[in-house]
């Protein structure tokens, strides 16, 4: 048996408030257990989006009465909330920018709304970009010219993780995830993936791409699973929405390149905990840690999951390394493929009384 610390995934589409067909904050926190992930930070693309202290009560309010782990709630920026979201900084995850098409309104298309955001987000509170390509290396200068430091959601190219590779060796503190489709699926598992089975935004990315990934590891921050569940109705609709599910596949995934050597264990717990918690300004979750089962030879089964949405774009893949439980502070919360913790149970951990309820 192996024990590492409860996962942190700081980026998860929660799909509450608007959108509970595909998922809610109960089932959302339950396939986060299943997948050992302890403390989860939701996005702000909601309907109504996160973008101000109203949304922001809509979202806390659900979490609260349905969260099954810990959270927090990313604040969106739109275009015209620069002065007043500022004041929420202490109460969320970090501000989200959106600098590019992909799922839900928040797209930032001017410029100076991106220099309006920078110049009120406190400079201590965490700005996650969607930018991609040419659009990471606008809004690296942007970050740089008003010396704030900058964090990139799904680097998923090797010219955006080069770029970030040479920003962090000119000094500039900038961040990135990977996340495991961008890891281990590419243009090759396309054909797997009909209709709008495949859309994602990054878009899945050319082998050469992954390997880029992987040979610049030591540039990787933190692993997210960008969690974007969509029904597979709305998959193969007529307008697919981009996004995959990924809570419960992505710990399996990484224990299966454990085992078979691409990772060690402290490459997986450093960019699933250590640095997303620094990054992001996390507390400790006091007596909270994930047992695995190594050895435990396995496929992946989106019918095993929570999930709401139902599907998986690694259906069919050979795991190994199985989660057989998970404790979140001092609470037996899965099982043996079971979650244990009640819908409620989970905490705000921006909350002044995180530790203290
Ligand atoms: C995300 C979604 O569905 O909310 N989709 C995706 O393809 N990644 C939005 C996003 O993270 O860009
Ligand atoms: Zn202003
Ligand atoms: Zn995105
Ligand atoms: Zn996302």
């Amino acid at each position: 048996m192996i024990q590492i610390p409860g996962i942190i995934d700081p980026h998860v589409h929660v799909r509450e408030p608007g959108a509970t067909h595909k998922e809610d904050w109960d089932s959302a926190t339950a396939a986060a257990l299943a997948g050992g992930v302890t403390m989860l930070l939701a996005m702000p693309n909601t309907r109504p989006p996160v973008t101000d202290a109203d949304t922001l009560q809509l979202a806390l309010d659900s979490a609260s009465a349905r969260a099954r782990c810990d959270y927090a709630q990313f604040l969106g920026a739109g275009a015209d909330n620069a002065a007043s979201a500022a004041p929420l900084a202490g109460r969320v995850a970090g501000l989200k920018m959106y600098l590019d098409q992909t799922y839900g309104p928040l797209r930032l298309d001017e410029l100076h709304t991106w220099m309006e955001h920078f110049t009120h987000w406190p400079e201590t509170a965490p700005i996650a970009v969607h930018a991609e390509g040419r659009t990471l290396a606008a809004v690296i200068l942007v970050a740089m010219l008003h010396d704030h430091p900058l964090h990139v959601c799904h680097v998923a190219t090797q010219e955006e993780i080069l770029l970030i590779r040479a920003a962090k060796e000119k000094g500039f503190p900038i961040t990135c995830e990977v996340t495991p489709h961008h890891l281990f699926l590419s243009t090759e598992d396309l054909p797997r993936l009909p209709g709008g089975r495949g859309e994602v935004r990054p878009r899945l990315a050319r082998p050469q791409d992954v390997q880029a990934l992987w040979d610049n590891l030591d540039v990787i921050d933190c692993f997210a699973t960008d969690h974007a569940p969509h029904t597979l109705a709305e998959k193969y609709g007529p307008n697919p929405p981009p996004g995959f599910p990924g809570l419960e596949t992505a710990l399996p995934l990484y224990l299966t390149a454990l085992a078979g050597g691409r990772l060690t264990l402290d490459d997986i717990i450093t960019r699933c905990y250590t640095n997303p918690r620094r990054i992001f300004g996390l507390p400790e979750q006091p007596q909270t840690w994930v047992e695995i089962d190594p050895a435990a030879r396995g496929e992946i089964r989106a019918a095993d999951g929570y999930t709401r949405c139902a599907w998986t774009p690694f259906e069919g893949f050979p795991v190994q390394g199985k989660i057989t439980r998970v404790v979140l502070r001092g609470q037996e919360v899965f099982k043996n493929g079971q979650v244990l913790a009640q819908p409620g149970t989970g905490r705000d951990i921006r909350s002044r009384s995180y530790l203290s309820q």
